[in-house]
C-alpha cells in the first residue's frame, strides 16, 4: 500500500490518501503539543511507540468485539486504517481523579471512582474543546442519538477491556481520551490513537507518571516514560 496526497496534517500525525479509497495511511510523528498547541516540542521516538501501541491496543479491542479503524501496521511510524470521518467529540473516561477533572471540581488527584465517568469535548481547538453534554452534541447536530449511544458504550468496553489489560502489566489507567469515526457505510468505529499522548498511566505500586503529563508538567523523563510503557507493552 502507497501513499499518494496529504490529506491532512494534525498536531501528532499526518494522513495520506491511498488508491484505494476506503483506506488512508497514517504517519505518527515525534511531535509534541499540550494547552491547545501554545506548547511545543518533539519527544524522540514517539510517533514509533504511539503507533505500535495504538496498533496493539486495537487489536486486544477488535478480539472482543470493539470495531475499531485498524487495517495493518506497515512499519514503525506508518498504518493502514479505515477512512473516517471523525465525529468532532473527544470522549473521556476517568477511573481516578487527574487533571482538570481535580481542577474543575477541586479535589486532589489519585480519588479512585466507585464508577468510571464519560464526558465529551467538542473537538474545536479555536474553541479550546469545550466540554459538552449529549444533548448539546445532539443539539449541534454532531451525531444521532443512536451514535452516541453506540459511543458511550463502546468506550465504557474499551475502559473495561484496558483497565485490566494494563493491570497485568503494573499500570494503573486513570483516564483516557477517544475519538470515534464513522465509515462509509455508516459504521461507528474506534479511531485516533490510544497511547501515552492520550491515556493517563501511573504505576501501580508507586504512582509514578508514565505518559504526556510528564511533558505537560515539564516533569522531566518523558522519552523515558514512552519508553518504559513500550517494555512494558512489548516487554522490548
Ligand atoms: P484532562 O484531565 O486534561 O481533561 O485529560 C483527560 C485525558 O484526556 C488524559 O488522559 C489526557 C487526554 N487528553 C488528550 O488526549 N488530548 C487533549 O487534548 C486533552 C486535553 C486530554
Ligand atoms: N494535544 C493537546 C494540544 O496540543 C493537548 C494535550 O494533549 O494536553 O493542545
Amino acid at each position: 500500500m502507497e501513499k499518494t496526497v496529504q490529506l491532512y496534517e494534525g498536531k501528532a500525525k499526518k494522513v495520506f490518501a491511498t488508491e484505494n479509497p476506503e483506506l488512508v495511511i497514517v504517519s505518527y510523528k515525534d511531535d509534541a503539543t499540550a494547552l491547545d498547541g501554545l506548547k511545543k516540542g518533539t519527544i524522540v521516538g514517539k510517533g514509533a511507540i504511539n503507533n505500535r501501541m495504538s496498533n496493539y491496543l486495537m487489536q486486544i479491542l477488535e478480539k472482543k468485539g470493539v470495531k475499531t479503524h485498524f487495517v495493518e501496521e506497515l512499519n514503525d511510524n506508518e498504518t493502514v486504517v479505515k477512512k473516517v470521518s471523525i465525529v468532532p467529540l473527544e470522549v473521556i473516561i476517568r477511573n481516578i481523579s487527574a487533571g482538570s477533572f481535580a481542577k474543575r471540581f477541586g479535589v486532589e488527584e489519585g480519588i479512585v471512582f466507585a464508577e468510571p465517568t464519560i464526558e465529551f469535548s467538542y473537538k474545536n481547538d479555536d474553541l479550546h474543546d469545550p466540554l459538552m453534554n449529549s444533548y448539546h452534541a445532539l443539539a449541534l447536530g454532531i451525531a444521532t442519538k443512536e451514535e452516541i449511544d453506540t459511543i458511550k458504550s463502546m468506550a465504557f468496553t474499551v475502559n473495561e477491556v484496558l483497565k485490566e489489560y494494563f493491570i497485568g502489566l503494573g499500570v494503573k489507567l486513570v483516564d483516557f481520551k477517544l475519538e470515534f469515526g464513522k465509515t462509509a457505510d455508516g459504521t461507528i468505529v474506534l479511531a485516533d490513537e490510544i497511547s501515552p499522548d492520550t491515556c493517563r498511566f501511573w504505576d501501580a505500586e508507586t504512582n509514578e507518571k508514565l505518559d504526556k503529563d510528564r511533558f505537560r508538567r515539564d516533569m522531566g523523563g518523558v522519552e523515558d516514560a514512552y519508553k518504559e510503557m513500550m517494555h512494558r507493552v512489548f516487554g522490548e
